[in-house]
């Protein structure tokens, strides 16, 4: 019997990329999502990958009754993973009530209602924010590496939100949570059918790069080169969004069908750094399109370097990040020229 699998945001970036996985691997899917910030036409995306067109309900998970007509309607979801929220940092230290209404309500909402509605399992997307900068002695960063005070009201509310999963589980609850702490997720699905969608001015460095490679984008600024790291830029841990969505369908796997920890928690990532420049360089190799770029000064906020250890997660959920960045980077183009070609932008 296929098992039904709640997908929070499901029509925005990670969650669209997941819905496929999880379609493919024998799943139902029901994807919950209020389109603030993706568009409804990313389920014809996902039908035209999979040949199947996931159930929808545009529902604000703030508000509860209509979260749990979810429920309601759908009463054979055994598992959730929990995708929406808002993600913007900057956004976030303008708007703080905003992003711990949007992204703490919506949370304790579906934990109020999972054990109502036997619901066994969530797994909530978390992020290496949590750890803030690692002093060198802790990078890779493993998941047992110390917390530093969130600096964004967005990051506080991925580690308030860690912090609500165990105490609720630990309460009595009845259920089970996988925390995922996802490192730079980019790129897009390799038929360039779903992709990253940012709206505006992309704040993240891949949306950057192709918009200016498209011609979209005047000039890309690099954001410093006077870092302590070989090459003088930042360096993050980018990882595949196809990778990514595979690790959350082992996750969900394992928090169904497993003895588990009440809570566990796993980096999800490639276990290598890669610097800006290393970025923009691998992208002009591996697309042959040159991309207009300078140094400009450091961008307020920005650690200097992380990449994670994942042994974790490759031993116990049995995965690993394994597409080579130079694919990853053309996938992401391949998807701004699609892009470019519907007319989009
Ligand atoms: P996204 O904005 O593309 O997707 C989030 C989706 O949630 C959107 O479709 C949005 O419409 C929906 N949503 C937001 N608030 C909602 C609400 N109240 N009710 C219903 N739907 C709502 O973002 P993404 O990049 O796919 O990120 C997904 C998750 O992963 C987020 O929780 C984010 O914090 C986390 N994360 C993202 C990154 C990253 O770099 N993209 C890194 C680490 C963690
Ligand atoms: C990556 C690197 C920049 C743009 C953010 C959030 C994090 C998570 C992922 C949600 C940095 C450099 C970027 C540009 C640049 N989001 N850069 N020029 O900052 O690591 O993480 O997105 O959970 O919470 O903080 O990602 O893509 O913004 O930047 O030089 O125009 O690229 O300095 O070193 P970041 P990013």
């Amino acid at each position: 019997m296929k098992q039904t699998i709640l997908v929070t945001g499901g029509t925005g970036f990670i969650g669209s990329h997941t819905t496929v996985e999880l379609i493919e691997a024998g799943y139902n899917v029901v994807i919950v999502d209020n389109l603030s910030n993706s568009k409804i036409e990313v389920l014809d995306g996902i039908e035209k990958i999979t040949g199947v067109r996931p159930a929808f309900e545009q529902v604000d998970l703030r508000d509860k009754e209509a979260t749990e007509s979810v429920f309601r309607k759908y009463p054979a979801i055994e598992g959730i993973i929990h995708f929406a929220a808002s993600k913007a940092v900057g956004e976030s230290v303008q708007q703080p009530l905003m992003y711990y209404r949007n992204n703490v309500i919506s949370l304790i909402n579906l934990l109020e209602l999972m054990p109502e509605y036997g619901v066994k399992g969530i797994i909530f997307s978390s992020s290496c924010t949590v750890y803030g900068q690692p002093k060198p002695e802790h990078l890779p960063v493993t998941e047992s590496a110390p917390h530093q005070k969130a600096t964004s009201p967005y990051g506080n509310t991925k580690e308030i939100n860690e912090q609500i999963i165990y105490d609720y589980i630990h309460s009595g609850a009845g259920i089970k949570s996988i925390v995922l702490r996802y490192f730079n997720p980019i790129g897009a699905h390799p038929t360039a059918l779903i992709g990253e969608l940012p709206n505006g001015v992309p704040n993240n460095l891949i949306p950057y790069v192709t918009q200016t490679a498209m011609g979209i984008r005047e000039q890309l600024t690099i954001f410093g080169n006077d870092y302590n790291t070989p090459d003088g830029t930042c360096i993050r841990d980018y990882i595949y969004v196809v990778d990514l969505a595979k690790a959350h369908v082992a996750a969900m796997a394992r928090v169904l069908d497993k003895q588990t920890e009440p809570v566990e928690y796993f980096n999800i990532g490639t276990g290598s750094g890669n610097s800006t420049l290393e970025i923009v360089t691998t992208f002009e190799q591996a697309t042959g399109v040159k991309v207009n770029w300078k140094y400009g000064p450091r961008r307020e906020g920005d650690i200097e370097k992380i990449w994670g250890d994942c042994t974790h997660a490759n031993t116990v959920l049995g995965w690993k990040a394994d597409t080579p960045l130079a694919d990853v980077l053309a996938s992401a183009w391949k998807w701004q020229q699609k892009l470019r070609e519907d007319g989009v932008m």
